[in-house]
């Protein structure tokens, strides 16, 4: 009876609230140092919200083997924290005005400044996770931010350039998929997981956060910045090359890829509009594609997670990719 039982946004928020209440406190505490601008920043960056998947991810897994130490909130917050500082990098790097609604903290503080602030954090994050007295962590903890930073560097390489498929998901893994199976796996190993349910949830996080990464590329695309909180088709100006631009670019006409090249070349629209481009990709079903895409993945993640007897925390997973797949912003 109770595997048919659906389970909603809000019931899951509720499930995960006290703890949800319990990271903001840690980060707060976490990102507190004795020179005011890493306090002002890392308050700054924490008060700008953000949708707290990662760490709500490694709440549920560990919840999924009802662990019941403070380890998960601790580690929640090291995960956010991480994924601020890459996101305190990347809009240094991406030249972003915007984030969360919100000037980017480069735009406040400057370049110089926030590049140390996303040190400190990193080291921040790493000081916490050391608490935990766990190698098998923190050997995930230091590939992944490896990973990551080689996926901002190789994503750098290939700017402006018309890159394959695969390298596309090599990027997307990198950027983020990454850090969704790391989230699960962290919560895993907290909670006593195998190797065999360790691998499940890290196969869970990892096709969530691809279909999380298609969706974000594709709302990038067709969303509006008011929704979206950052500006819109700002891929395409940056000089990337996402997965409805790669699949419509195997089939369009010559002019169109010049369209195309035009943009990514200039790094901004001159004389070609986000509209045409919008005709294009819509000509060739391009974003249907990507989203069917992100689909079969959120599809995959699901699957990866049933053999776990059912519980309200496997269906707050189990609800997760629908999320995903669905959301607006
Ligand atoms: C932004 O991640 C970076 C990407 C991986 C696209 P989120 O969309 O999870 O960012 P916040 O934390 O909710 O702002
Ligand atoms: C996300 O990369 C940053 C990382 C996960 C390292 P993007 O540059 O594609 O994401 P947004 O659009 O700025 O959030
Ligand atoms: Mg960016
Ligand atoms: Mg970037």
């Amino acid at each position: 009876m109770s595997t048919t039982t659906a389970i909603n946004g809000k019931e899951i928020f509720d499930l995960l609230r006290d703890d949800l209440a319990a990271i903001e406190e840690e980060f707060g505490r976490d990102t507190v140092s004795k020179v005011s601008a890493i306090t002002e920043i890392g308050e700054y960056l924490r008060a700008g919200g953000g949708k707290r998947i990662r760490p709500a991810l490694l709440l549920l897994s560990a919840k999924l083997f009802n662990y019941k130490g403070t380890g998960a909130v601790k580690l929640a917050s090291v995960v956010e924290i991480i994924h601020t500082a890459t996101l305190v990098h990347d809009d240094i790097i991406d030249e972003a005005q915007i984030r969360r609604g919100r000037p980017a903290a480069n735009t406040k503080w400057g370049n110089a400044k926030c590049v140390l602030a996303g040190d400190w954090l990193y080291m921040q994050a790493f000081r916490i996770a050391v608490q935990e007295r766990n190698f098998r962590i923190l050997d995930v903890l230091i590939d992944l931010t490896q990973q990551m930073v080689e996926g901002e560097l190789l994503q750098m390489e290939k700017l402006g350039k018309l890159i394959s498929l695969q390298e596309h998901l090599d990027l997307i893994y990198r950027k983020t998929a990454c850090l969704f199976s790391v989230s699960m796996r962290i919560g895993g190993i907290l909670g006593g997981a195998t190797t065999e349910q360790e691998q499940q949830l890290g196969q869970y996080g990892h096709d969530l956060g691809m279909a999380f990464q298609i969706v974000d590329d594709v709302l990038d695309l067709t969303a509006s910045e008011s929704v979206l909180g950052k500006p819109v088709a700002s891929d395409l100006r940056e000089g990337k090359v996402t997965m409805a631009v790669i699949h419509a670019l195997e089939r369009c006409t010559p002019l169109e890829r010049k369209q195309i090249e035009t943009i990514l070349r200039d790094r901004a629209f001159n004389g070609v509009a986000h509209a045409d481009i919008l005709a294009i990709l819509n000509r060739y079903g391009s974003l249907e594609y990507a989203s069917k895409e992100a689909t079969g993945y959120a599809e995959s993640a699901r699957k990866a997670i049933c053999t776990f007897p059912d519980s309200e925390i496997k269906r707050a997973l189990l609800w997760a990719p629908e999320f995903v797949v669905a959301r607006e912003k």
